[in-house]
């Protein structure tokens, strides 16, 4: 029985560092390299791996008018990817593998968010289409999903024309889930629509390194928005994540959206834990925006950080 509640039966993970290329973007399938007692972040070069043919998708209904496309996963598959036969009936190995390559059901309920927030009225994958419609567009906004696993709420603000970085600690999750779901949820638009949407950039690795290398590439606070799902779990965790998306949300008008459970039992993380330490970091304002109570699992909750109108004059 998994303590985090996934969204849909059926995946797994593991887990390999990469070393950056000449080009600075590293094949997703390369050899580890971590320097000891530093977190190591790297981009990789994770899409056009998987050949759409041979994996199965299962179509996942975000809102009424929003369906979405994601890789089909068993346990047996993530441990091959990973090369850790360990995962096979584990939600996680601290250090190794977060989890990544299942579905949780929080990352449905932020796409969900998402897709009313900026009405969306469109249909992927078989089926009717309805529109498409796209709603409010968010064409040269710069969007960062932390902690992606299948990337769902990423891929809603990718269809509705930002550019999309996906994080993952995973390179595996990235190559294996993040991307092949991309590619399958831009294929079943139209192509018009498939043209104004911006190109995916991947990064795996730690907080802490992305966080480093965020800065480093100048990619840093530069980030209108950042989402998040179901990666407040962790104590230990949530203050590198806020420190990581604090390096990465641009002033004053960078908002972040984190979607996770109140609590974590067994774990000791979610939003209550969060919110407190939100308050002692005392750099943003922290305001629920949406609760969702399903009946089936732990009550959940999407939060949004944004910086306080005060700040405002100072850029
Ligand atoms: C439970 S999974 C959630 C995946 C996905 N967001 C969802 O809701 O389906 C937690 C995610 O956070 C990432 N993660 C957890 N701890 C991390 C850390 N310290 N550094 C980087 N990524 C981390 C994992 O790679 C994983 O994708």
């Amino acid at each position: 029985m998994s303590m985090l509640h996934e969204a849909v039966a059926g995946d797994q993970d593991g887990f390999r560092f990469n070393f950056m290329s000449d080009e600075g973007v590293t094949p997703a399938s390369a050899q580890p390299a971590q320097p000891s007692g530093e977190a190591v972040a790297v981009e990789v070069n994770a899409g056009g791996r998987v050949s759409r043919g041979s994996i199965d998708l299962d179509e996942v209904s975000v809102h009424p008018e929003l369906t979405l496309l994601k890789r089909r996963l068993t346990s047996e598959d993530a441990a091959e990817l990973l090369g850790e036969s360990e995962i096979t009936g584990n939600d996680l190995i601290p250090g190794k593998y977060e989890g990544g390559f299942k579905l949780w059901e929080c990352a449905v309920d932020l796409a969900s968010f998402l897709s009313k927030e900026w009405q969306i009225g469109m249909r992927l994958g078989p089926g009717p289409m309805k529109g498409p419609s796209m709603g409010q567009t968010l064409s040269g906004k710069r969007v960062l999903e932390l902690g992606c696993g299948h990337g769902l709420p990423g891929i809603v603000a990718l269809i509705n024309g930002a550019e999309v970085h996906f994080q993952d600690f995973n390179s595996q999750v990235l190559e294996g889930v993040t991307a092949p779901n991309i590619e399958a949820n831009l294929a079943s638009l139209p192509g018009e629509v498939q043209q104004a949407c911006g190109s995916p950039r991947y990064f795996a690795g730690d907080w802490e390194g992305v966080g480093r290398l965020v800065t480093k590439q100048r990619t840093g606070a530069t980030y209108d928005l950042v989402l998040s799902s179901e990666t407040l779990y962790n104590l230990e965790s949530q203050e590198v994540l806020l420190s990581c998306l604090t390096q990465a949300l641009c002033p004053p008008h960078g908002e972040a959206y984190l979607a996770s459970k109140k609590f974590y039992f067994g774990v000791g993380g979610g939003t209550a834990a969060f919110r407190k330490l939100v308050r002692r970091q005392g750099i943003f304002e922290c305001k629920t925006v949406a609760n969702v109570d399903d009946g089936k699992s732990n009550k959940r909750e999407i939060l949004r950080l944004s910086f306080p109108q005060s700040i405002a004059g100072f850029f």
